[in-house]
């Protein structure tokens, strides 16, 4: 979404391609040779248990490889490839997240807390980042407003508004002078999308614990919207009664806007929205697909948005 620059990563900080690159393949390799005590998956990834929902599409998965392997996470640099080489140092556990503003029961959960009560659920959905690329990732997650429902939303609360951590020291994109999005990384939801059944927090992908690269251990999921949306790293989450600032709106606010709803009607001032490349399949000559309007998820939410004029609100 911007120029690239290099981020500040110290040698310590590069992971191993082994781990960040497919963890399956690395122990099946290992399997196939017979070297079993060598482990070179990360320590924090774990199997999640998650039931079947059907809510997921029924597309080809992108493989893992690529979809731990062409991020975007800005505060660990902003080429595809820097999230997996540079996010080995950041330490997903433990965790908590501060709940507040406009709830009769605020306060900070750990993610045990978060997790206890909830099912998890496989939703595999269709993404679609700003950019012109799509994936299709199996995310292990649980429904947003699950949580939001037992902080308890005032009458008064009408947008969500939430935060990424700030860690200087795990992550370098968020080190020296090129600075290229202000901290923390912030977006924000209606609360009618914050409750909508599609709206997830994810856990984890592909029946693993989320890898830091993707936003571990907790990030939002919106499939109608632009990847933007999808704010990493989570460790606030706050109800509020006006639209919230997000971080590519003070970055740039000709070029994002709020609701960010995938459109192939209205393109981005820079480039059209009307195609996509899906990642995975045949590298730069494949041929684009149509991109869909609400990324192919019409039918659940454009109702959200009926009266509004969405070139007006982009
Ligand atoms: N969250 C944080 N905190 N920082 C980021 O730079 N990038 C966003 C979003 N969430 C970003 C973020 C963008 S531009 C996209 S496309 C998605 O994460 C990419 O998610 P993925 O790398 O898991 O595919």
């Amino acid at each position: 979404m911007l120029i690239g620059k290099k981020p500040n990563i110290l040698p310590s900080e590069i992971t191993p391609r082994d781990i960040y690159l497919g963890r399956r393949e690395v122990l099946a390799g290992i399997g196939a040779a017979g070297i079993g005590t060598i482990m070179s998956r990360p320590a924090a990834a774990a199997k999640l248990t998650s039931v079947k929902s059907p809510l997921s599409t029924t597309e080809t998965a992108t493989p893992l490889k690529d979809v731990s392997t062409y991020n975007n996470y800005y505060e660990f640099g902003t080429d595809k490839s820097d999230p997996a080489q540079a996010a080995g140092n950041f330490k997903p556990t433990p965790w908590s997240v501060e709940i507040g503003g406009m709830v009769a029961k605020p306060g900070t959960l750990t993610l045990e807390d978060i997790m206890k009560p909830v099912t998890l659920e496989e939703r595999i959905y269709r993404m679609r980042c700003v950019e012109g690329w799509s994936m299709v990732i199996p995310w292990n997650g649980f429904a947003l407003a699950e949580l939001l429902k037992r902080v308890e939303p005032l009458g008064s609360a009408k947008f969500v508004a939430f935060e990424t951590v700030v860690r200087p020291a795990e992550m370098p994109g968020q080190r020296g002078s090129f600075q290229p999005l202000p901290w923390p990384y912030r977006e924000g939801l209606r609360l009618d999308e914050a409750m909508h059944p599609l709206t997830i927090l994810a856990t984890g992908l592909y029946g693993e614990t989320l890898p830091n690269q993707n936003g571990a251990p907790l990030r939002l999921v919106v499939p109608w919207k632009y990847g933007f949306k999808g704010i990493k790293s989570i460790v606030r989450i706050t109800l509020v009664d006006k639209m919230p600032e997000t971080s590519w709106q003070l970055q740039n606010k000709n070029e994002y806007g709020f609701y960010s709803n995938v459109n192939p009607d209205v393109d981005h001032p820079r480039w059209s929205q009307a195609t996509e490349r899906r990642i995975g399949e045949g590298g730069l000559l494949a041929k684009r697909r149509p991109t869909l309007k609400f990324n192919g998820y019409a039918d659940q939410v454009a109702s959200l948005y009926a009266g509004m004029d969405l070139k007006a609100s982009y």
